[in-house]
């Protein structure tokens, strides 16, 4: 029989030979040459010209704010449905979220609840590609142009995205990438800012050695963090990046078997993409039928081996967030009410995929 993954890492020979090369070479910790190798590799694949390394996709995402300058008074726009770091970095810089409803069919960040939200305060908007899927950028920069605020990028969950030809990640003024474990590609834990302005790269660069100019120096200009990635991790995501197209192409074929058998079963629906997005199916989502209990099918298949899991909670659930909220958030609240995350690891395979949708058919027809 198969076993059935959710999301968990392909890591295999190629990790292992670099890891190991990394601890023979003694550079285990926040210096080594895997670092800036693995920066380049992920600048190259994203056509931008400074990436920098983190400890994580939260890290990138709070330096992301603090480097714009983003503080106590601030507002940032996010949307309802996303991964609660998302919003906690927003707190970390001591600003304030403005939590907006996501569209109905693409499940990103609505265009419009974003401009209805606006004041004086808004500093910066955090467009998610939720699950891979790109958020209406076009719209977006118009909106943070007219209005004169940054975009910072969440793609954590999207690296291989496009929009109109562009990697995400590229698109705003910052973008920042995980590495999670779960993650399309993996560093065990990391994240990466992408950007075009060498400044800003270095300036990120001194902000989490501590804002410390280098190795061997102890002046520390202004108050600084330790978000360094390591040499160790930035190893395993160098092995991951060079095999990212095959991990690629499997997430596509993976949604192609998904979207072959499900997508004409009554009332299920699939993210859809917005003209010119091209989608890297970090994980394969979709709405069950009205009727169906969420719960009662991840239940069902987890019974029989295929995990599966329900869609982040909308930011609106969380006691301590609710305070921040825009509106009812209707489209959040439905869409959670109804999504299911499916197998999409690549160590799947397409038979895999096939045996998942044989069973889902089977348990809510
Ligand atoms: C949308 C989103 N933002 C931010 C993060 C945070 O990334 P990390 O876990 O690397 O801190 C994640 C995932 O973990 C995510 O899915």
């Amino acid at each position: 029989m198969f076993k059935i993954l959710l999301d968990s890492p392909n890591v295999g020979e190629l990790e292992k030979k670099y890891l190991n090369d990394a601890v023979d070479s003694g550079f285990v910790s926040t210096y080594g040459p895997y670092v800036t190798d693995f920066e380049n590799r992920i600048a190259e694949l994203l056509h931008v010209p400074c990436t920098v390394g983190l400890q994580s996709g939260t890290a990138a995402l709070h330096i992301a704010l603090y480097e714009c300058g983003i503080g106590p008074g601030d507002e940032v726009i996010i949307p309802a449905i996303t991964f609660a770091a998302t919003a906690h970095a927003v707190l970390y810089v001591g600003a304030t979220p403005v939590i907006v409803d996501v569209e109905s069919d693409t499940w990103c960040i609505s265009p419009s609840a974003t401009e209805s939200a606006i004041t004086s305060q808004t500093k910066a908007v955090i467009p998610v590609h939720l699950y891979g899927n790109p958020c209406d950028m076009g719209r977006m920069t118009q909106i943070a142009q007219a209005n004169n605020f940054f975009i910072i990028e969440d793609a954590a969950e999207s690296l291989g995205s496009k929009y109109q030809g562009q990697y995400t990640g590229t698109l705003g003024d910052l973008g920042c990438l995980s590495f999670n474990g779960n993650k399309t590609i993996t560093s065990a834990s990391g994240g990466m800012i992408a950007l075009k302005d060498p400044k800003r790269a270095e300036h990120i660069r001194y902000l989490i050695n501590q804002s410390n100019p280098g190795y061997g120096f102890d002046n520390h200009g202004e108050i600084g963090y330790n978000y360094r990635l390591t040499n160790l991790s930035a190893a395993m995501g160098l092995a991951q990046v060079e095999r990212v197209h095959s991990f690629l192409n499997k997430k596509k074929d993976f949604f192609q078997i998904y979207k072959k058998h499900l997508s004409g079963m009554p009332d299920v629906f699939f993210q859809a993409e917005y003209p010119g997005a091209e989608n890297s199916y970090w994980l394969t989502a979709i709405l069950l039928p009205f009727h169906q209990d969420v719960d009662r099918v991840i239940h069902q298949l987890k019974d029989k081996n295929i995990p599966a899991r329900r869609f982040f909670n909308p930011l609106n659930t969380f006691k301590f967030m609710s305070g921040f909220c825009q509106g009812t958030l209707k489209n959040a609240n439905d869409i959670y009410a109804r999504g299911i995350c499916l197998p999409s690891s690549t160590l799947n395979e397409a038979e895999g995929i096939e045996h998942v949708c044989d069973v889902l058919k089977e348990l809510i027809t």
